[in-house]
């Protein structure tokens, strides 16, 4: 009965709308992602009309059962989308009024577009992020997992990617997996600002009918409901904010990501990616690539993107629902799609990874990694650490020139430098003991880390 009846608006209008016109304004090859919010919304709507006396209880079953109907053909893809359909809220209201004519008509009443969309994509946001997190905990259970199985090996820590302190594998791998803990934290803030409902704002002022949005609330899992109509169509903080986690959260992913590339790189030599997980060259045959940690790390620029395109989005739109804000959906989609791929992909390298414990700890033979602690050792005979810090590298300087290094020193020129045992200080395991406080490098401190972030965790199975 629609062909042809125009968009839902037509009725002020006495010209169809110019194609182009509407082609620029058709959104629902991007929103029909929408379509289980649009439905749930829907038959919750339809339960605030019973409360409010405006259906009737049979209506209500009816106007429930068609929302169904176009759902189950909308998962099925035999729901024929009308040339007319501006976005899935017009289609599935239009599929409704198709099944039920008049009746399907009062589907409407109360309620907009504007409040309709914010609520649909909150509903979105609230399910999937539960996914979101379910894979980031599955990197962090597999992070925590090769932690504790290196806890005590030790490796050359760096800063600036060159050699600084030992420190041991666990630590560096803990280290990722407290950055992810603090994304799973956010997500939960972030939760309690977007369980909020935006239905019964209606386009930006509420409605006359007698509908109770705070049941509407209730009825669909939100937590509360909103204070301000015009806040609630208005704003898209919550889109926003869920991108810009989704950006820190694709940041330390791609953090994650080039240590993966750079313990790989045949040059160093202290991991290899299992093969699955490893590309060749279409050209050079004895290639074997990182590609899944250079494309999770790439990954993260576009999701950055996302919270940048919807940031510029929003800045200076005036107060109340403007058409701009149909664009907010994309980035969105976007970054979820991204994390989707990236965080398993990463998951997989890191569980599969060849971690070689040998090539790391034959690493730590570098005398430089023991540079702090030889001026450190100065610091507990009294010297003054700035003064420790020049004779050390003075000491080192002089070293070079000979073409010697610290494990060249006899014990007499050590007890010159006020280090008797200085010998003794070269070794990585004794470096890592001799630093046992919580947080640091130890064994010790890498099993409670793990505690701690299993703790964090929960005991549900990843
Ligand atoms: N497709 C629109 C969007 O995503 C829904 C709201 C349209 N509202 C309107 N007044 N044209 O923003």
């Amino acid at each position: 009965m629609s062909e042809n009846a125009g968009p839902l608006w037509a009725g002020r209008f006495s010209k169809p709308p110019a194609p182009e016109a509407e082609a620029l304004g058709r959104s629902v090859e991007v929103d029909q992602r929408l379509a289980f919010q649009d439905l749930q919304s829907g038959i919750a709507h339809v339960a605030a009309l019973h409360d409010a006396e405006l259906v009737t209880a049979e209506e209500a079953d009816a106007l429930q059962a068609a929302l169904g109907e176009v759902g189950n053909a909308i998962a099925a893809g035999s729901f024929e989308f009308d040339p007319h359909d501006e976005d899935i809220h017009s289609a599935v209201e239009r599929g409704v009024t198709d099944l039920l004519g008049d009746l399907g008509a009062k589907l409407h009443a109360g309620r907009s577009r504007n409040d309709l969309v914010a609520t649909d994509v909150r509903l979105y946001l609230l399910a999937i992020t539960k996914s979101i997190d379910t894979d980031v905990r599955s990197l962090m259970r597999a992070l925590v997992a090769r932690a504790l199985e290196h806890a005590a090996h030790p490796m050359p820590g760096s800063t600036h990617a060159r050699p600084a302190q030992p420190i041991t594998v666990g630590h560096h791998l803990c280290a990722h997996a407290w950055a992810l803990a603090r994304d799973r934290e956010r997500l939960a803030d972030w939760r309690v600002r977007a369980s909020v409902s935006p239905l019964g704002a209606g386009a930006l002022a509420t409605s006359t009918l007698d509908l109770d949005p705070a049941a509407t609330a209730e009825r669909l899992g939100f937590d509360g409901v909103f204070q301000n109509s015009l806040d609630a169509v208005s704003d898209r903080d919550v889109l926003q904010e869920f991108l810009g986690l989704a950006a820190i959260l694709a940041t330390h992913l791609s953090r994650l990501a080039a240590d993966l590339a750079r313990w790989t790189d045949p040059a160093l030599g202290w991991a290899e990616l299992d093969e699955r997980y490893s590309t060749g060259s279409s050209m050079m045959p004895q290639k074997r690539n990182p590609d899944t940690a250079e494309l999770a790390r790439g990954k993260a620029a576009r999701i950055t993107g996302d919270f940048v395109t919807l940031t510029a989005l929003l800045q200076g739109l005036p107060i109340g629902y403007q058409r701009d804000l149909q664009e907010d959906k994309e980035p969105v989609f976007d970054a979820v799609d991204t994390l989707a791929t990236v965080v398993p992909a990463l998951l997989g390298a890191v569980a599969t990874l060849r971690i070689d414990a040998a090539a790391m700890r034959a690493a730590c033979e570098d005398p430089g990694l023991y540079a702090t602690d030889v001026a450190e050792a100065m610091v507990r005979a009294g010297v003054p650490f700035r003064e420790a810090h020049r004779r050390t590298g003075d000491l080192l300087k002089r070293l070079d020139v000979d073409r010697r290094t610290l494990r060249d020193l006899t014990d007499e020129e050590w007890a010159a430098e006020d280090v008797p045992d200085g010998a003794a200080l070269l070794d990585p395991d004794r470096s890592i003991a001799a630093r046992p406080g919580p947080g640091g490098p130890s064994p010790a401190s890498v099993l409670a880390q793990c505690d701690a972030l299993r703790a964090s965790l929960g005991s549900e199975p990843a």
